[in-house]
């Protein structure tokens, strides 16, 4: 089996919503609660789930943006493979995350500054070579971001990325912001740069169409949690948790691909947590059992899912299950 990079262990993150006068929290936005999932070296691990699951929590919990409320989050302690190790992060708006008033070779090469301060020949050297990874051309690379499109500002957050020789590259809603077909390019870009530099990436994203041509395995997420992981051909192909079959079905009421602009929106439960299975109430196969806390149940092949329903719904598709819900 693949070594695991990173592992988390039903993990919990609450935000303060409410105060009262006295400063004390009296309402939280329950954010992950009781997230497991592990990250193997050299895979990619797609993660999907509706606005609001907490995918970029999860991301941000991962660079260290955030600490866990609970739970454990372990990191490999084997020996890393280049200089850097760590985690890069590439965000869905590069705009937004890349310094307007810089010339981008200095976007490029922030991180390596900030952790080893090389002279400007050896940075501007390594600008240039990272720019020509990622397909920007090196003689643009004087100008500011905001003279790029929107595809190349993409390239260069990922050349940024890549110049702190990360081990692992968090991609959040990398191409949820670009053209159809500037989108198809960059993953091409994506793929070509993992293959080549033996990169781990986490890549959310609301499009189940990216992450299954991306992705080695794949993580659900429902209100915080995991609901399925596995294989990508077990996991898309035949889901074993409502939430995924539903998903993969693109029922009008949980859409696969939610546009252009993810929004943090609330999902229903998230300042009052359900008891027992939290998808439950939107569920069509709810039955009374249904009420009790589900666990990740292990399926074959390292397939799992937090439904006790799971091996019967994968025998029969989800036809046939009752309705109880209506
Ligand atoms: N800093 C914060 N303070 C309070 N609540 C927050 C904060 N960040 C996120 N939340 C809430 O936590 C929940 C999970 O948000 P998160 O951004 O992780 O969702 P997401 O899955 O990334 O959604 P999207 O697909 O829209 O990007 C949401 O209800 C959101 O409103
Ligand atoms: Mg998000």
């Amino acid at each position: 089996m693949s070594e695991n990079l990173l592992e988390l262990t039903d993990v919990h993150l609450a935000f303060p919503s409410r105060r009262n006068w006295f400063g004390k929290v009296t309402e939280q936005v329950h954010a992950l609660n009781g997230l497991d999932l592990t990250v193997r070296r050299g895979e990619t691990l797609g993660i999907v789930g509706e606005s609001g699951c907490g995918k970029s929590t999860l991301a941000k919990l991962l660079m260290g943006m955030l600490r866990p409320g609970s739970g454990q989050l372990d990191r490999s302690r084997l020996p890393t493979e280049r200089a850097g190790g760590g985690m890069q992060m590439v965000f869905q708006d590069p705009l937004s995350s890349l310094d307007p008033r810089l010339p981008v070779w200095r976007i490029i090469t922030e991180p390596v500054w900030i952790a080893s301060r090389p002279s400007e020949k050896a940075r501007r050297a390594l600008a240039e070579t990272l720019a020509q990874q990622v397909g920007v051309r090196p003689e643009y690379l004087d100008r500011p971001p905001h003279a790029f499109s929107g595809g190349q500002r993409q390239r260069i957050a990922i050349a940024r990325a890549l110049s702190a020789q990360p081990d692992i590259i968090v991609l959040d809603e990398p191409t949820s912001a670009l053209d159809i077909s500037v989108q198809a390019q960059i993953l091409n870009l994506l793929v070509t740069l993992q293959q080549q530099q033996n990169l781990t990436y986490i890549l959310i994203s609301h499009n189940v169409s990216v992450v299954r041509h991306m992705s080695d395995r794949v993580a659900v997420m429902y209100l915080g949690q995991v609901v399925e992981m596995g294989d990508t051909a077990d996991v898309l192909g035949s889901p074993a948790h409502p939430y995924t079959r539903l998903l993969m079905e693109s029922v009008p009421r949980i859409d696969t691909s939610l546009g252009d602009a993810p929004q943090n929106t609330e999902l229903p439960g998230n300042r009052h947590l359900p008891t027992g299975c939290y998808f439950r109430e939107r569920c069509p196969w709810a039955e009374p059992a249904c009420s009790e806390p589900q666990p990740l149940q292990p399926l074959k092949d390292n397939h799992a899912a937090r439904c006790w329903k799971a091996e019967q719904i994968i025998a029969t598709g989800g036809i046939g299950l009752p309705f109880s819900g209506n």
